[in-house]
């Protein structure tokens, strides 16, 4: 029964690809598109272009069981899953649903009666109804015979093998009988519940997921600011407050990056700019944050040559936008390296990230090395690494992110 239904996915990257495995592994025959020939290629050797947990097996028994093959052209299937990106349109942070629109136009011809067409890919409020919109327009005769849908993705990188399982996700069609359809679509393969509700409700659902967190970061980190002037430990003020039965405040760190936390919240600023005051401001919070903290190891330098009469050497512990990942995405940590080194000599810095072997731009040296030979160690991520070390008492600490706090 399952053989007969043929799903055909727009977009193979972190999102795309998995999730076509995951299908394919139940299966149901996946054609995965995309406009990359490398990726394409990578795929049907049996191979991942991205770093995912188990990924490469799932994906490698998926190729070679037939279930899955890529390809850069669409094919006619029964279900279209559009999982490209939805980046911001250049120089403003105002997202660019041109992807979107440019995978719904190479499948139209394809489309016919009783086709449920999916939309994956964070999107801003209304994207659905707009594809709804264009897909008639260019084809009146499938009015009210194809089903539209929204599903949000909200898998955590590094564990989404099992995250695309077992989430509860949250689908949004047109109309309830699209809803109907998606449900009975993802409940081949998710083991999550499945919450029903419209599209524009959907979208928003994933907006207001990421926004949430930003803006509860930003609560944090607005406290950080506050209390290094105030002269209070702001780890310990937060510990304390969170023994309230009622209160759960996050850690503060050296602002916000990634891909999601810190993009998807201008998606609900852009479109509504005079509603969105407290999530903008978060934006705005979380970014100056990493600017304070730039700011902040520069004044260090000055007062410490002031005092030694001696350019100091600085260590910039961590550039992954968060714990344990090597991910430099839109990272704040990379931004204030960049700020910080803008006008600085090289020879007297040193850069560490135990995630990564080496950076285009800089020369990463080994945790232990350039906490030995720093005047000045700040830390700019909580990874692992960090939290055990032993530091002289010799040297200045900025712990942006309470590695010796946590
Ligand atoms: N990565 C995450 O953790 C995550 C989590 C939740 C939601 N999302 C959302 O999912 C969507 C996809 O994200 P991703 O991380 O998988 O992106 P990605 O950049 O890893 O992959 C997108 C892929 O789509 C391909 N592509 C672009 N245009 C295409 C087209 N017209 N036809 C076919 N393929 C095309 C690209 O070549 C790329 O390989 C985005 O909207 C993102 O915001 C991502």
């Amino acid at each position: 029964m399952h053989n007969k239904i043929k799903v055909c996915t727009l977009g193979l990257g972190y999102i795309g690809l998995p999730t076509s495995a995951l299908i394919a592994s139940h299966q149901i025959p996946v054609h995965g598109v995309d406009i990359s020939q490398t990726v394409v290629d990578t795929i049907n050797a049996g191979k991942i272009h991205i770093v995912e947990p188990d990924l490469d097996k799932t994906a490698a028994n998926a190729v070679t069981s037939g279930f899955l093959k890529a390809s850069t052209a669409p094919i006619a299937a029964d279900t279209y899953l559009i999982v490209v990106p939805t980046p911001f349109k250049s120089g403003n942070h105002e997202p660019d649903i041109s992807y979107i629109q440019a995978a719904t136009e190479a499948i139209l011809p394809l489309l016919k009666e009783n086709d449920l067409y999916i939309i994956e890919s964070t999107s801003p409020v209304g994207t659905t109804e707009r594809m709804r919109d264009f897909i008639f327009s260019k084809r009146p005769e499938l009015k009210g015979k194809i089903y539209i849908a929204y599903c949000p993705e909200r898998v955590l990188p590094g564990n989404v093998i099992y995250e695309l399982v077992h989430n509860d996700r949250v689908i949004g069609g047109i109309d309830e009988v699209s809803t109907k359809k998606a449900v009975a679509f993802y409940g081949q393969f998710v083991k999550g519940e499945l919450h029903q509700t419209n599209a524009r409700t959907a979208e928003m659902c994933k907006l207001t997921e990421n926004s949430s967190r930003d803006v509860q970061i930003a609560f944090a980190n607005e406290l950080s600011l506050i209390c290094d002037k105030a002269g209070i430990d702001v780890w310990e003020l937060i510990r304390l407050a969170n023994k309230h039965p009622r209160v759960n405040i996050l850690q503060p760190g050296s602002g916000v990056g990634g891909h999601c936390i810190a993009v998807d919240p201008y998606f609900i600023t852009a479109e509504f700019p005079m509603e969105s005051q407290i999530i903008g401001k978060a934006r705005e919070i979380n970014n100056y944050k990493a600017f304070w903290c730039a700011q902040k190891i520069k004044n260090t330098i000055q007062e410490f040559e002031l005092k030694h009469n001696r350019v100091p050497t600085v260590a910039l512990m961590g550039l992954a936008f968060k714990p344990n990942i090597d991910d430099l995405r839109q990272s704040p940590a990379i931004y204030i390296a960049q700020k910080v080194l803008q006008e600085a000599n090289d020879e007297t810095y040193f850069i560490v990230e135990p995630n990564i072997d080496n950076h285009p731009y800089y020369k990463v040296t080994a945790v232990e090395e350039a906490v030995a030979k720093a005047d000045i160690i700040a830390f700019l991520v909580a990874h692992n690494e960090f939290k055990q070390l032993v530091i002289g008492e010799d040297k200045i600490i900025l712990d942006f992110c309470g590695v010796k706090k946590q």
